[in-house]
């Protein structure tokens, strides 16, 4: 049955903030209050310091201390500019890993796909390695017993010191590194609790492990409940993983430590300003910071995204920005996330669909992960959504990491409501609901037939296959 020639397409797959949420009216005061002041555009208009504009950095050190509560405040050193977390991302590994000395790749799982090359690029083919989530978060227990094998296994093969990396003065190659999205995470909407946060960066002390997390989400958060007359929150629920290895058990630069520090914050205006700008940040000690900031690519030519770091500085200081935070983005980004989540509750859970972490108070971000009610496949539904419902979803199986079969996500999908248009979000679920029953219908149906089949010949009984083998065919 194909529907989508007289159906508008529906797309809760695409990652990207809704047009209308771009603050392009106060970018465009804050980039004339830039061009026309030559204290602020000449800077901004050539090479920047290696560590991005300065301007930038101290708004964000203030703003971040306020935001995170943090123990102490942030000093701007502890913090360099960058083009985004991808690009971040990309710096961090060319600078603080070896593709042979660094032994492993640890990926929460399910996990933001898009890492994965950047990854790949750094020369880490066939060293990813999956984490599973349980409803706290990482699963410890099965990293630590991932590292002690990675680290046998090193000691075997001799792997004392890094191959391709010189010892350099901004530098030192970690042993292991491990990627996370602990709060309101891509795609698995998850957050992970500050007691998993602070045993993650104890393992990563004890392994030598650089802790990479991308805290791109942070800020849009809100109480889950329809109920509750708040739509916004101005402070973090909990704090980064970065400020947990600031602070704990002597903190990051403690007496014996090589103050590098085992966790690195990468934060990104992309989801509260625009993707477009290309400019983040990342945080760690001091040494950290400034080691990202002598990537080769940054030496010759300074900080990435210099003239949008001086408008986003602009929309800081003014407070701008935190007012279309907290103003804007998280009472909409609320709303769309509780029409999703009615319409979810109403037409998905009867049919035996499943929410990751239900009971939290406070959630956020831009995404829903769905586990499907089996034998229903995550592939199977986003290929006949799109076929019969012309609506996209992401099935599970994109975040698995690649060339692996520990951790997979046969039965899950994604559900984006920050990019369709609002009044599109819970017709979406109608229609994913509608797809979900049609499978489950043809699966009792087929059921029905093997039994009648089975009863009529004894066939299955005699060539040994099962009912579950018949069904995945279909499924
Ligand atoms: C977890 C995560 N990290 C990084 C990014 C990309 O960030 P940026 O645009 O700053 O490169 C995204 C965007 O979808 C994301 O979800």
């Amino acid at each position: 049955m194909l529907y989508h020639k007289t159906r508008p397409l529906i797309n809760l797959l695409r990652g990207w903030p809704h047009p209308s949420l771009l603050p392009a009216s106060s970018l465009k005061d804050a980039a004339s209050r830039v061009l026309s002041n030559p204290e602020v555009s000449t800077p901004g208009l050539l090479y920047g310091p290696d560590w991005g504009y300065e301007g930038l950095q101290q708004a964000l050190a203030e703003w971040l201390s306020n935001f995170y509560k943090t123990q102490k405040l942030i000093e701007p050193k502890r913090i360099t500019i960058t083009g985004g977390a991808s690009q971040s991302l990309a710096c961090i590994l060319q600078v603080f890993t070896d593709p042979v000395f660094t032994r492993n790749v640890w990926l929460v799982s399910p996990t933001y796909m898009l890492v994965f090359r950047i990854f790949d690029d750094s020369g880490f083919t066939g060293k990813l390695r999956p984490v599973p989530e349980d409803e706290e978060g990482i699963d410890i227990e099965f990293l630590k017993r991932g590292l002690e094998k990675s680290e046998r296994e090193a000691a075997r093969d001799g792997n004392n010191e890094p191959k391709f990396k010189k010892p350099r003065a901004w530098s030192k190659i970690y042993r292991h590194i491990i990627y996370a999205v602990p709060t309101f995470s891509n795609p698995s909407s998850k957050t992970m609790s500050l007691t998993r946060r602070e045993e993650l960066v104890r393992l990563a002390r004890e392994y030598d492990a650089l802790i990479i997390t991308d805290d791109v989400y942070d800020f849009l958060q809100w109480p889950s409940s329809p109920m509750s007359k708040i739509s916004s929150l101005e402070r973090a629920v909990l704090p980064r993983v970065v400020d947990v290895d600031r602070f704990l058990d002597g903190g990051s630069e403690r007496k014996g430590s090589d103050g590098f520090g085992n966790a690195v914050s990468n934060g990104s205006f992309s989801k509260i300003c625009g993707p477009g700008l290309r400019t983040g940040w990342v945080e760690g000690t001091e040494k950290l910071a400034w080691g990202v900031s002598q990537t080769g690519s940054t030496r010759s030519g300074g900080a990435p995204s210099q003239l949008t770091s001086t408008y986003v500085s602009d929309l800081l200081k003014s407070g701008e920005l935190q007012s279309h935070i907290f103003k804007t983005l998280q009472p909409t980004y609320a709303l769309r996330y509780r029409k999703m989540i009615d319409a979810i509750e109403m037409h998905l859970i009867p049919l035996g669909a499943e929410l990751a972490q239900s009971g939290r108070d406070i959630v956020g971000g831009y995404f829903i992960w769905l586990s499907l009610p089996p034998p229903v496949k995550g592939d199977v539904v986003a290929q006949r959504a799109k076929e019969e419902e012309n609506l996209v979803v992401t099935q599970g199986e994109l975040f698995q990491v690649p060339d692996q079969s520990e951790v997979t996500f046969p039965h899950d999908i994604r559900l984006c409501f920050s990019w369709e248009d609002e009044e599109k979000l819970a017709e979406g679920i109608e229609r994913l609901a509608r797809v979900i029953s049609r499978l489950q219908r043809q699966s009792d149906q087929q059921d029905a037939d093997g039994k009648m089949m089975q009863h009529k010949t004894g066939e299955e009984a005699q060539s040994g296959r099962s009912k579950k083998d018949t069904a995945g065919k279909f499924w």
